[in-house]
């Protein structure tokens, strides 16, 4: 089967499923099939919703009116949760730092940062062909895209910092025992160790179970095989128990308010351009994304999942801990 992707005219990414899976991925989080499976359905599937940043994540609506017109609203969350990030790595006005967003999406961090002075390098990770033929297409200044899963990532020089937002969900899949989980997670942090400077800082944002203990149920099994498929939340103590070999949280927030305000506003995005999405993606692709939207803000209304920022300062020496 071949997949032709375009986006506002501006990029077009043909995808065989040879070329998916044969692109040499090394992920033991949701694979490569899965993510396409997703984030492959058309860059202009998502244009149509999201907001001009291409942000794929909660925005943070902290001062932003309630009566704020939509089309202001969201994207200015976008930013301020974009700027929030860079804040937590410690990027300063006119530091220039090198920078590496690991699950980069449709570069809403890369675009951020190119347009300021915060960062003057940065390069984003995806495993989704689509999103990296968007941004090569879109070529940003200072910024370099490369279809690289972290697992396989290798750079020249360690990062003065890390972010990453939505990507954690990816790491562990349905499947794996608790114990499988811990190890991937703790794998990931131990390779930000390894790739940030001595004293470098990392910003995480993740979705996390919180109210319940895992996502079973008929809204979780639907999300779970026709929505996200091969992706698995993690609890706040998983990401505690990972990490703490390697950095120090320094900040740590939560706000499933956040995701609320943001899923509403996608919601409605979404139905106001039905038809197109439709034509898009078909009736039961429409329906499909509504319904998991709409189920979704509904799971952080309850507080059965929240969102997490974590900040990260890097251990000089990994800790030895007791077993
Ligand atoms: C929900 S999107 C978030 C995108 C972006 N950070 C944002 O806030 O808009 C998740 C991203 O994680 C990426 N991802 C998932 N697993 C990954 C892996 N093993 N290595 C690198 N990126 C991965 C996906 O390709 C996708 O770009």
């Amino acid at each position: 089967m071949t997949t032709t992707v375009t986006t506002a005219g501006i990029t077009t990414a043909t995808i065989t499923t040879e070329g998916i899976t044969t692109t040499g991925i090394t992920t033991a989080g949701t694979s490569v099939e899965d993510i396409a499976f997703h984030y492959d359905l058309g860059n202009d599937f998502y244009a149509l919703w999201l907001d001009e940043t291409l942000a794929y994540t909660a925005a943070k609506w902290d001062g932003i009116p309630r009566d704020e017109p939509d089309a202001t609203a969201l994207p200015r969350a976008q930013r301020a949760k974009l700027d929030h990030h860079l804040d937590l790595v410690g990027a300063a006005p006119g530091d220039g730092l090198r920078l590496l967003d690991v699950g980069c999406g449709w570069g809403a961090m890369l675009e951020h940062a190119s347009r300021g002075d915060r960062v003057g390098e940065a390069v984003g990770l995806t495993i989704s062909p689509a999103q990296h033929a968007y941004l090569t297409a879109r070529a940003l200044p200072g910024a370099e895209v490369r279809l690289e899963s972290w697992e396989d990532h290798a750079p020249e020089r360690p990062y003065d910092a890390i972010t990453s937002m939505g990507a954690f969900e990816h790491f562990a899949t349905a499947g794996m025992t608790r114990a499988e989980r811990l190890g991937g997670y703790a794998r990931f942090f131990e390779s930000c160790h390894r790739r940030l400077r001595p004293g470098g800082r990392m910003s995480l944002q993740s979705i996390a179970y919180d109210g319940v203990a895992d996502g079973s149920g008929p809204l979780g099994e639907f999300v779970g095989s026709d929505i996200f498929p091969g992706a698995k939340l993690p609890r706040l103590s998983e990401i505690a128990a990972a990490c703490d070999p390697y950095f120090s949280v320094v900040a740590l927030s939560a706000s499933a308010e956040d995701y609320v305000r943001t899923l509403a506003s996608w919601s409605a995005r979404l139905l106001k351009a039905r038809e197109e999405a439709e034509r898009l993606v078909g009736a039961d692709g429409y329906r499909r994304y509504r319904r998991y939207l709409r189920g979704s803000e509904v799971t952080f209304l309850r507080g059965a999942a929240t969102l997490y920022r974590i900040g990260f300062l890097r251990r000089d020496e990994p800790l030895r801990l007791p077993a």
